[in-house]
């Protein structure tokens, strides 16, 4: 059985959790200040900063910042001289042969927009979301509590020191807000190899449910207010209403994908078709050929 046909592994989850050295995590995050970062995948991110640092991929060339399938093992880059600490961790936790990147993610008072990864792989008939290009695992290294991740409808913070196991392939996002980075490690694995088999550090592994975060139900008020908004819409404010809509569910009961259906909708209430095809083709380029209606799953108040 692979991990992708382990139910367990259908939705993102928390694999363990390892204590971290805080003597010598201090000291890998001052090698990360000054390392190079990547602008790829630039156009999902808004905000102060996001951005990527490539630690080992299939090259070993740190200026390679696109994840992409290959044959083989990772490589370290340069780069990875300068975290010796997250490296041995990395081996001590994993099985190293079936890593395909490891990379550190840098959020600092923005995030990411709501979307589907792999979305452009074929879906095969009857699956009921689209395959997995990798295993995709983070460490916490640096965060607090304003720092969220979501996956569909529910939200979550990622504690210092857990491992969590984040299904792409679900309409996911991320927000960072403090003095400091949100700073996580991402590990791309194979994805033909079951998820403890990943693992060299036996019995580590015992995947449990995200504590997810509750939030209040939006009101049909604010509801309201928002759509209201979107009346200002116009070429040159598109971007950031859309920010401010893909911001509203971690803080609203309403699903992550959300922020694009009000994004049509306003577009279509301003009336203009320039702006409705370029927000419908907003909402393709984020979540793929989906016609999914992501608002039916927002439970409004009746009242307030
Ligand atoms: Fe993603």
């Amino acid at each position: 059985m692979t991990s992708k046909d382990d139910n367990r592994y259908s939705s993102s989850c928390r694999l363990a959790h390892i204590s971290l050295d805080r003597d010598r995590l201090a000291s890998d995050l001052k090698g990360v200040e000054s390392m190079e970062r990547s602008a790829s995948y630039g156009y999902f991110q808004y905000g102060e900063r996001w951005s990527s640092i490539m630690l080992a991929n299939h090259s070993g060339d740190a200026r390679d910042g696109i994840s992409k399938i290959y044959d083989g093992s990772a490589l370290a880059t340069e780069q990875m001289k300068l975290v010796p600490y997250l490296w041995e961790v990395t081996r001590d936790v994993f099985e190293c042969r079936y890593l395909k990147s490891m990379r550190i993610f840098d959020a600092l008072n923005g995030g990411i927009l709501p979307h589907r990864d792999y979305w452009d792989l074929e879906v095969k008939p009857g699956a009921s979301h689209q395959p997995k290009r990798f295993n995709r695992i983070h460490l916490a290294i640096q965060t607090n509590s304003n720092c969220l991740n979501s996956e569909e409808d529910r939200v979550y913070h990622i504690n210092l020191g857990d491992i969590v196991y984040l299904d792409g392939s679900r309409t996911h996002a991320c927000i960072a807000y403090g003095n400091q980075s949100r700073l996580h490690v991402i590990w791309d694995f194979d994805p033909t190899i079951q998820m403890e088999k990943l693992f060299k550090a036996k019995g580590l592994c015992k995947p449990e449910k995200l504590a997810y975060i509750t939030r209040r139900a939006m009101a049909k008020s604010e509801m309201e207010l928002l759509l209201s908004s979107g009346m200002l819409l116009s070429n040159v404010s598109l971007q950031v209403v859309l920010q401010s809509f893909a911001a509203i569910h971690f803080v609203r009961e309403v699903s992550a994908g959300a922020c694009y259906d009000w994004l049509v909708k306003v577009a279509q209430m301003v009336d203009k078709a320039d702006l409705v095809a370029e927000a419908r083709e907003i909402r393709h380029r984020y979540l793929g050929d989906t016609n999914e209606s992501f608002t039916h799953i927002a439970r409004h108040q009746s009242h307030g």
